[in-house]
């Protein structure tokens, strides 16, 4: 008899079991767990770290926070992704002033829920927090919603969170106010005629990429084990065809 075979055959399969069974598993993620937390839902997603960096920043993502709780009629948010900023001019947010980036920031929110049917057919321009001057256009047609600033037009389709009183949209583009560009001529653009040598400058360029990698998924601390790699990747080869 074998008498030195590290694993039966009985505790193999169990082992496989289990992985499956786990594996098997992550597919539903429930997510009602606490109170609803506006930043907390970005955070989760992964793709929201420069948003969430201007939300920090402004103090809107806090605003929002607090009013959540005794709104009645909800807000709506346009969060544009990590993407959406990496495809913005190099020195578009940071070369805003501190009242252009709340500006920029309130856009994004538009104080009622709309759920994405909703939006279909909401009456234009729509008032955002930025303000009465600054409006939102939003058509929709067959369940596909496009938002406009007016120098910016985006689709939006991907819901983070839609539940009253937040609804979350993903926002392929930074939504910029056309408020922003039609004051200055292209020509009389704002040359670095600062006006006062102000100390203002001094932490307002903390926007900038301070992306912590979530990488360092490396050994999880093995300790002398040694069913290679090679069996685990078996395992799972093995528990993927029998979910198939
Ligand atoms: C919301 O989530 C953020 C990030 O995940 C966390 O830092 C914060 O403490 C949470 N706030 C509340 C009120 O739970
Ligand atoms: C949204 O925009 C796309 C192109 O950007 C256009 O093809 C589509 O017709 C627009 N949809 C609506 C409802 O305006
Ligand atoms: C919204 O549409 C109206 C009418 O087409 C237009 O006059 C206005 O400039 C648009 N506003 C924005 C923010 O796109």
């Amino acid at each position: 008899m074998a008498s030195s075979s590290p694993l039966s055959p009985i505790l193999l399969s169990l082992f496989l079991v289990f992985i499956c069974g786990v594996s098997a598993q992550t597919a539903p993620a429930p997510a009602p767990s606490g109170p609803l937390n506006f930043t907390g839902i970005l955070d989760k997603n992964g793709q929201y770290t420069y948003f969430l960096q201007l939300l920090a920043q402004t103090q809107v993502g806090s605003q929002v926070q607090t009013q959540l709780k005794t709104t009645t009629e909800g807000f709506t948010v346009f969060a544009p992704t990590d993407n959406a900023f990496n495809n913005l001019k190099p020195g578009t947010v940071n070369n805003l002033d501190p009242q252009q980036k709340v500006q920029l920031v309130l856009y994004h929110v538009i104080p009622k829920y709309y759920s994405l049917n909703d939006l279909q057919f909401v009456s234009n321009p729509v008032r955002t927090q930025a303000g009465e001057d600054f409006g939102l256009n939003v058509t929709g047609l067959n369940n596909q919603v496009n938002v406009s600033s007016g120098v910016v037009e985006t689709q939006i389709n991907n819901a983070l969170y839609q539940k009253k009183p937040l609804a979350i949209y993903q926002a392929d583009k930074v939504l910029l106010p056309e408020e922003f560009f039609e004051a200055k001529s292209p020509a009389a653009a704002p040359s670095p005629a600062t006006k006062k040598s102000s100390t203002g400058s001094k932490s307002n360029s903390r926007a900038s990429a301070t992306a912590d990698e979530p990488a360092s998924a490396d050994n999880s601390g093995s300790t002398g084990r040694n069913m290679g790699l090679g069996f685990v990747v078996g395992l799972a080869l093995a528990c993927i065809g029998f979910l198939s």
